[in-house]
């Protein structure tokens, strides 16, 4: 009985560290708006919803979206008022380089972004920095956007402009936001801009590119800005795949989807190796020899690159929402297109049943702790922050579902720290209702 009691304190009584942060995320196209004021140049959003209205399903746009760009006093006092010690927060890139590239810098794009930077900090808010959250100007996707190699020396000369402004006062920096679910969505099929279709070729181009682009920014910050004293990571996305029974093929379907979608990015900065997961490597190679083809439709990087990318982390970022089940059959043959990047893993999965469930978010906290663990046990460790976790609803404040699913998460990250875990912050998707994207504000 008294040990019943102990435990029932123990439980009332846990608490994060006093060194963990909580934050609320957003990023500049979803809330900004002013898409065409201040100077600023258009990005392939605005291209895409000038070009193909009715591609966004509610027939919205991003145009003045929450108007963070007129209101952002607003937006702090919204921070302050949840209670929150950092903002995660996306610098729109054709704000800052109307053309894209660095030869000319927007005066009012620094300024908007200064008087942001300042305002949080005389709130005591740490601004928490995204250098690229989608929003590529169409300049450059003109010239081939990520597929050109030539866009890590863009994006190189982008990063630096935001050091050199934002850096005395920004010291959490992330490079990019989810290069998996921008390339599959953007160069892998036609949801996102720039809505180019090739899921087996394009889309692994642009997920080289985007991770030499992210070394490139993180050099410039290590040679140029480390006396700033900040820290420099890319957010990737995750879900926690788990095996759908104890079969050996369905362990291993597992462990491949784990490959495709987190390790495909952490491996080549996280690792000794510096390189693709071998497993990821040659599952695309088998498929493209099966496909008749005598190259990998995956290009390899040379050492020099792998030497280059190896190590451009000081922690790592991680955005969840949800885990599924995975599993391989031979129904999973015939599943996918060809090629395709989800026909060279081969895996099928879904989500259980039972997880309260809305659009593409299952509420399954524990995922959330067996995903830290993961990243623990095979990336030795390193620091975590996530940056990106919620719940989608058009349920007003009659949000139980909500409420449900952060309790579930926030008692996984503690679970988490209590598995030895290195998490170290939190930020909620989002601090506001926004733009998502190609469905619009439903
Ligand atoms: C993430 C993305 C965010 C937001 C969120 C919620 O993939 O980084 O911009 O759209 O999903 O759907």
């Amino acid at each position: 009985m008294k040990n019943v009691t102990k435990s029932k304190t123990q439980k009332s009584l846990r608490k994060f560290p006093d060194d963990f942060f909580f934050g609320a995320a957003t990023s500049s196209y979803q809330i900004e708006g002013a898409w065409n004021e201040g100077g600023k140049g258009w990005s392939m959003w605005d291209h895409l919803v000038r070009t193909d209205p009715g591609h966004i399903r509610d027939g919205t746009n991003g145009d003045v979206a929450a108007n963070s760009y007129h209101f952002y006093e607003k937006d702090v006092a919204i921070l302050k008022e949840l209670g929150v010690n950092v903002y995660r927060f996306s610098v729109s890139w054709p704000r800052i380089l109307p053309y894209g590239r660095a030869d000319y810098v927007n005066p009012e794009g620094i300024a908007y972004y200064n008087k942001l930077i300042d305002l949080l900090l005389a709130n005591n808010i740490t601004p928490f920095l995204t250098i690229y959250h989608w929003e590529l100007p169409q300049n450059l996707n003109e010239q081939g956007g990520w597929l050109n190699e030539d866009i890590a020396g863009w994006f190189g000369d982008y990063a630096r402009v935001l050091y050199q402004n934002f850096g005395d006062r920004v010291k959490l920096w992330l490079t990019i936001n989810e290069p998996y679910v921008h390339c599959l969505l953007g160069y892998g099929s036609v949801n996102h801009a720039p809505r180019l279709r090739s899921p087996g070729i394009k889309y692994y181009e642009c997920g080289r590119n985007i991770l030499l682009a992210h070394a490139r920014a993180y050099h410039i910050y290590d040679n140029e800005f480390r006396h700033q004293g900040g820290r420099v990571g890319m957010a990737l996305d995750a879900e926690m795949s788990m095996p759908s029974s104890n079969s050996p093929d369905d362990i291993q379907a597992a462990e491949d989807s784990m490959m495709f979608r987190l390790g495909q990015y952490a491996h080549p900065v996280l690792t000794e190796a510096g390189n693709y997961p071998q497993r990821f490597i040659d599952l695309i190679a088998e498929a493209s020899a099966r496909q008749g083809l005598s190259e990998s439709r995956l290009r390899s990087f040379s050492q020099e690159q792998i030497d280059y990318m190896k190590g451009t982390s000081d922690f790592l970022a991680i955005n969840h929402y949800s885990s599924n089940y995975a599993y391989r059959n031979a129904s999973v043959v015939n599943m996918h297109e060809v090629p395709s990047m989800m026909d060279d893993m081969q895996v099928g999965s879904y989500m259980d049943p039972s997880w309260p469930t809305v659009s593409w978010i299952g509420t399954y906290g524990p995922g959330l702790r067996k995903l830290l663990v993961y990243i623990k046990d095979t990336y030795n460790n390193p620091t975590i922050y996530i940056t990106e976790n919620g719940f989608a609803s058009s349920t007003g404040l009659n949000d139980d579902g909500r409420v449900n699913y952060f309790r579930q998460y926030l008692t996984a990250v503690l679970d988490a720290i209590d598995d030895g875990v290195n998490v170290k912050g939190y930020c909620a998707w989002s601090l506001m209702d926004n733009f998502e994207w190609d469905w619009g504000y439903m």
